[in-house]
């Protein structure tokens, strides 16, 4: 009969579902069986492969890759996959926070942002790596990253390349109108306002507006800059008439002076640098990076761009914050020695020199800026000194994920005119002092 027909045909094919299902388990089984060997403990076996994770690099991916080449030659046995994460750190964060808390061994190295690291070594997802580096050499870094390596008294990490803010300009603009760099915010509005509505399809300002961590330490350049804080001695001050003003010309640059479009409220680094590198637009806040970039042979922008300090509010000192990447060993990694290694030769003064060369991101060593090679390619960076040694660290606290976590919305709502300055910053005052009352 029919019923039986569709029975028994449910029945066949059910068993060839079963049968399937068992073929793809056994092959699942086979890869897991085989990942686990190739990540057995390293004491087991004289070669590995180090998981090296990190964000996207800037510039051409083979010029980094042929300094992990070299670390294989130099170390026979020892081979480097290097995983990309997206750029933004804030998703890179979320990669980590997930797998980092499950344990992960999928992954030896990984390159953590100034931000986290504090906080990774409290909840025992990195290695302590004093012995790397002895009392004597950490001198040798700029004092932020140094301080954010370390944690209670411990190194959890090396420092990698550094990161401050940044003004970029276009010199030959400012020639033409005969106008110099801004030294002031409102400077900087009137001299993009007076350029921008002259010259065709040319923005004034470019930013980082969007709700992520970009947006926090641009935030922090106006308010820092203004003489605001957002902790003193460990409590919150952000609800303070200085902060709002900050907040305020920020949003102003928007809407009331109209010299920054509104998409920088959703731009992040990527967007705004290539914005400004298509040549359209006078003034732009990044990070360093984008120097080397814009210098490239072919480039449009090719010696047409200027760096300077980020303009002050008047009678206050210029602020950048500090950002910035170090290297660290996954406290699950299978390879605790290679890894070690791994951060220990692409610390090195030799590597951080390369990648300067290569890729532009700016050595956290000091003694390179004296470099004659680094100064010939990349002649910006004995002025970049003087700006990474005065930087400004972020919070240095275990508990500064939580707080850039309230700061982002609230800072977004106000450049955004969703919400006024003062409501924004009451609220996120509120919230800060309720999170450290609870994790102190
Ligand atoms: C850069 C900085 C990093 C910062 C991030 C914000 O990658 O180096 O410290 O948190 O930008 O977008």
């Amino acid at each position: 009969s029919v019923v039986n027909f569709v029975f028994y045909e449910s029945i066949i094919v059910m068993r060839s579902i079963i049968n399937l299902r068992s073929i793809m388990l056994f092959i699942l089984a086979l890869l897991l069986a085989y990942g686990c060997q190739e990540r057995a403990d390293e004491s087991r076996r004289d070669t590995a492969t180090i998981v090296f994770k990190h964000g996207k690099m800037a510039g051409d991916p083979r010029s980094f890759r042929a300094l992990l080449d070299r670390f294989e030659q130099e170390n026979p046995g020892l081979r480097v996959r290097d995983e990309t994460l997206p750029s933004s750190t804030d998703e890179q964060h979320q990669f980590y926070a997930i797998n980092l808390q499950a344990k992960s061994r999928d992954f030896d190295v990984l390159s953590l942002d100034v931000i986290w690291v504090s906080a990774f070594a409290r909840a025992g997802w990195i290695k302590d790596i004093s012995h790397l580096i002895t009392p004597g050499e950490r001198q040798s870094f700029f004092p932020g990253p140094l301080e954010a390596v370390t944690f209670n008294d411990r190194v959890y990490a090396i420092p990698w390349y550094i990161d401050a803010g940044v003004l970029y300009y276009r010199k030959d603009l400012l020639e033409k109108y005969s106008l110099p760099v801004p030294r002031t915010w409102q400077e900087l509005a009137a001299t993009a306002r007076e350029i921008s509505s002259r010259e065709k399809g040319i923005y004034g300002y470019l930013w980082q507006g969007r709700q992520y961590e970009g947006l926090v330490c641009n935030a922090l350049e106006f308010i820092w800059s203004n003489g605001g804080e957002i902790l003193e001695q460990g409590r919150p001050v952000i609800n303070a008439p200085r902060n709002a003003e900050a907040l305020t010309f920020m949003a102003d640059l928007i809407g009331k002076y109209g010299v920054s479009p509104p998409l920088v409220t959703t731009a992040t680094e990527e967007p705004t640098r290539e914005l400004f590198g298509s040549g359209k637009a006078v003034f732009m806040r990044n990070w360093p990076y984008a120097w080397a970039l814009y210098n490239r042979p072919g480039a449009v922008l090719r010696s047409k761009v200027g760096i300077a300090p980020l303009p002050s509010f008047p009678g206050h000192e210029s602020a950048s914050t500090l950002g910035g990447w170090q290297l660290g060993v996954n406290r699950y990694s299978p390879n605790p020695n290679a890894a070690e290694k791994l951060v220990r030769f692409l610390t090195s003064p030799e590597s951080q020199k390369r990648l300067a060369l290569a890729v532009g991101y700016n050595p956290a060593r000091r003694a390179l800026y004296k470099d004659p090679d680094l100064l010939r390619e990349h002649p910006g960076i004995a002025s970049l000194y003087a700006i990474f040694m005065k930087a400004r660290p972020r919070p240095v606290t275990p508990y500064y994920l939580m707080i850039t976590q309230v700061l982002q919305p609230e800072f977004s709502a106000a450049i955004s005119e969703i919400k006024n300055p003062e409501a924004a910053l009451a609220s996120a005052q509120q919230q800060v002092s309720r999170i450290l009352e609870m994790e102190q």
